[in-house]
């Protein structure tokens, strides 16, 4: 079997904002190999967005072990994290995160900028290529608002392909679209996958759920049922 790219062990997180601790994640344990499609499921509030943002390195765990491509993140600096970051991990949001001043081809390369080894003569044609992926190459000039809640969706995850990244989290990437833009999301992320992009998607829709390989479901910060 290979490696995994990614293994938790007994994850935990505790939020100690307020007077009263909130235990958001309870000791999961799972891992998740290359070119594997995952949904992560469970009611409003279980738990998805705290262990996406830990997977995805923009938060820490309490207790517990993470290991992301070989490496164990607890060793890591500051530093590495954040280039593992970068080049590692691609994230597409609920709410697209896009720049609106900046064009499409402005807001994909934005990751690039934070690699050196990228000259910036390549940006055009790296744009056009993840464009091409996402099914928009026309829209390279465009601004975001004159495109569709669904386009500008498809522009966040050619942003988030743009550095090749070993994985792409999705937290509710459809949750602000309607059915025919998310179906159509979610065909896409499936066309990705079928290219060789493993995925973790978090979403609330049980129909899509059911049309993924693996299943994470969640209950109270508890890993309750796995398939
Ligand atoms: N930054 C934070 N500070 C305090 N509590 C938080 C924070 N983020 C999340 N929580 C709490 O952790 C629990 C899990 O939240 P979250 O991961 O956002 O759930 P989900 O994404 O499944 O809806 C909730 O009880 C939430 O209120
Ligand atoms: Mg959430």
């Amino acid at each position: 079997m290979s490696e995994a790219l990614l293994a938790v062990k007994g994850l935990s997180k505790v939020f100690n904002a307020d007077k009263v601790p909130v235990q958001a994640l309870k000791g999961l344990s799972f891992a998740i190999n290359e070119g594997e499609f995952v949904a992560i499921t469970g009611k409003s509030g279980c738990g998805k967005s705290t262990l996406l943002s830990i997977l995805g390195l923009l938060d820490e765990a309490s207790d517990g072990d993470y290991h992301l491509c070989g490496q164990p993140i607890r060793q890591l600096s500051a530093f590495q994290k954040a280039a593992l970051r970068n080049r590692n991990i691609g994230w597409v949001f609920q709410n697209f995160n896009l720049v609106n001043d900046m064009t499409v081809m402005e807001n994909i390369v934005l990751p690039l900028r934070y690699n050196k080894a990228v000259a910036k003569s390549q940006y055009r044609v790296l744009a056009q290529q993840v464009l091409e992926q996402v099914g928009l190459r026309d829209k390279i000039d465009s601004y975001p608002e004159q495109l569709s809640g669904g386009q500008q969706q498809r522009v966040a995850i050619a942003r988030a392909l743009v550095t090749k990244p070993d994985i792409l989290l999705a937290d509710e990437p459809t949750g602000n679209l309607d059915s025919a833009s998310e179906e159509a999301i979610f065909n896409l992320f499936e066309q990705l996958n079928g290219e060789g992009v493993t995925i973790l998607l978090v979403t609330h829709s049980q129909k899509l759920a059911d049309k993924c390989a693996r299943v994470l479901h969640i209950q109270d910060g508890e890993l309750v049922t796995e398939h």
